[in-house]
């Protein structure tokens, strides 16, 4: 990798965390004692590769945090909807950079190996994710009762962290704002425009925490093998 290259990081967490419900926002609540979107930003930072992070986060947290950490990360205010959070996030980072990685304040088991695999890939292809296959089968239902059965060997789930030349980023999330359009994630918006989004193997421990029951099974995990971290 060039000496020079530069990578941005964009976390969002601006959600409100729905289908976890509770008063505060998921990517708040603790998860071995300091807020999962707090581990999140440290562990890209502790990666020396990770050249700046940008986080929006709800206006109303804005304040809170505006004055926390140090030179590399920067809090600005998210969006209604993850696209135009991230839009937001690389609206507010300048364009000095050569490679942007997306990825959810709710994953804190992400892998740095995977991480690195992706920002290859993302640079060779000028987009890349993590995807693992799918455990079960999937239907598509219409009126509660099954419409078809996609072929499941051609599936896989996708995950965080998204990476992507700044360029093709920026090319899908202006053209996603002009027509309106929505998408839960950068990769599939980066193909529905053309862009080749290539596929690196993700892991099952990369997952997203979703329900209240994901938070229980995380902190197990973190109590198992990440205790030993600060
Ligand atoms: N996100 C965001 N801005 C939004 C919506 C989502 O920054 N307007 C972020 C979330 O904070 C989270 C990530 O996108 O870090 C993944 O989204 P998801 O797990 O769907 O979180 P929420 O949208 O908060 O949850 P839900 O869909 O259940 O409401
Ligand atoms: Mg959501």
């Amino acid at each position: 990798m060039a000496d020079t290259e530069r990578v941005l990081v964009i976390i969002p967490a601006a959600g409100s965390g729905t289908r976890f419900g509770g008063d505060v926002p998921k990517q708040f609540l603790p998860l071995g004692g300091k807020p999962l979107v707090q581990r999140v930003v440290e562990r890209f930072l502790f990666d020396a590769v990770v050249t700046r992070v940008v986080v929006p986060v709800l206006d109303m947290l804005l304040n809170a945090v505006k004055e926390s950490p140090g030179e590399r990360v920067k809090f600005v205010a998210g969006g209604a909807t993850r696209l135009q959070s991230v839009a937001a996030g690389l609206a507010a980072a300048g364009d000095e950079f050569d490679l942007v990685a997306v990825h959810d304040a709710v994953r804190p088991f992400f892998s740095p190996d995977t991480f690195h695999a992706t920002l290859d890939a993302a640079r060779t292809h000028g987009a890349a994710f993590p995807g693992i296959p799918l455990p079960d089968t999937i239907h598509e239902i219409r009126d509660e009762a099954i419409a078809s059965t996609p072929d499941r060997s051609v599936l896989v789930a996708a995950q965080t962290p998204q990476c992507f030349r700044i360029d093709v980023l920026r090319d899908i999330l202006t053209r996603a704002a002009r027509e309106d359009a929505n998408a839960t994630d950068e990769a599939g918006l980066a193909a529905k425009y053309g862009h080749r989004v290539q596929l690196v193997p993700g892991d099952s421990m990369n997952f997203k925490i979703t329900r209240p029951e994901d938070l229980v099974m995380a902190e197990r995990i973190y109590a198992e093998w990440g205790g030993g971290e600060e």
